[in-house]
């Protein structure tokens, strides 16, 4: 499999909880309420799934590897599209995450911000995804040989595997930073 394999996969996953968002944005503007767990959880997804682990392998490892060769403008072009658009996404879901908090603690003025949020995501991750798979991730694999994609690809795997340990060890720490400041 070419290093692009696994993260062609990770797209369908982030398009199915773009889905469910959609539904909660349509549940939201019928009720007037919005489910602050679903919030909490489709904000982690993004945050955890979508940045750390997909952006995470295509900044750290891709994007690094792209950098090194001697790539067209317009590839080049594209990379910092992408990474300005990842960054966006991340300011983006930070303030949704900010509202949701906020809304769950009783300010029912944050149920237009938290809409806002997630319209503005479910718009902008077709069109990113669409971008890299369409006109991006192909081309660019020619500018590297089999051995370099095979060791893009296991690196990918490291990539994952040391995630979930520091996903956790990064849980315990924020939980005992709070037991510090009480
Ligand atoms: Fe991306
Ligand atoms: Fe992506």
């Amino acid at each position: 499999m070419m290093p692009i394999g696994p993260l062609m996969i990770e797209h369908r996953l982030i398009e199915r909880m773009i889905a469910l968002m959609k539904r909660e944005l349509q549940q939201a503007e019928k009720e007037k309420q919005v489910n602050a767990r679903f919030v909490e959880a489709a904000t982690h997804f993004i945050k955890a799934y979508a940045d750390r682990c997909h952006h995470g392998k295509e900044e750290d490892i891709l994007f690094r590897e792209l950098k090194k060769k001697d790539i067209s403008k317009e590839h080049n072009k594209i990379v910092d599209e992408l990474v300005q658009e990842h960054k966006w996404g991340r300011e983006t879901t930070a303030k949704l995450m900010d509202a949701n908090m906020r809304y769950d603690k009783g300010d029912e003025e944050a149920l237009s911000e938290i809409a806002h949020c997630i319209r503005l995501l479910i718009d902008f991750y077709p069109k990113h995804i669409e971008k890299e798979d369409k006109h991006f991730f192909l081309p660019v694999m020619e500018y590297f040989s089999e051995e370099e994609k095979e060791a893009m690809l296991r690196e990918g795997y490291e990539f994952d595997s040391t995630l979930i340990h520091q996903e956790y060890a990064d849980m315990v720490s924020v939980w005992e930073e709070g037991i510090k400041g009480n």
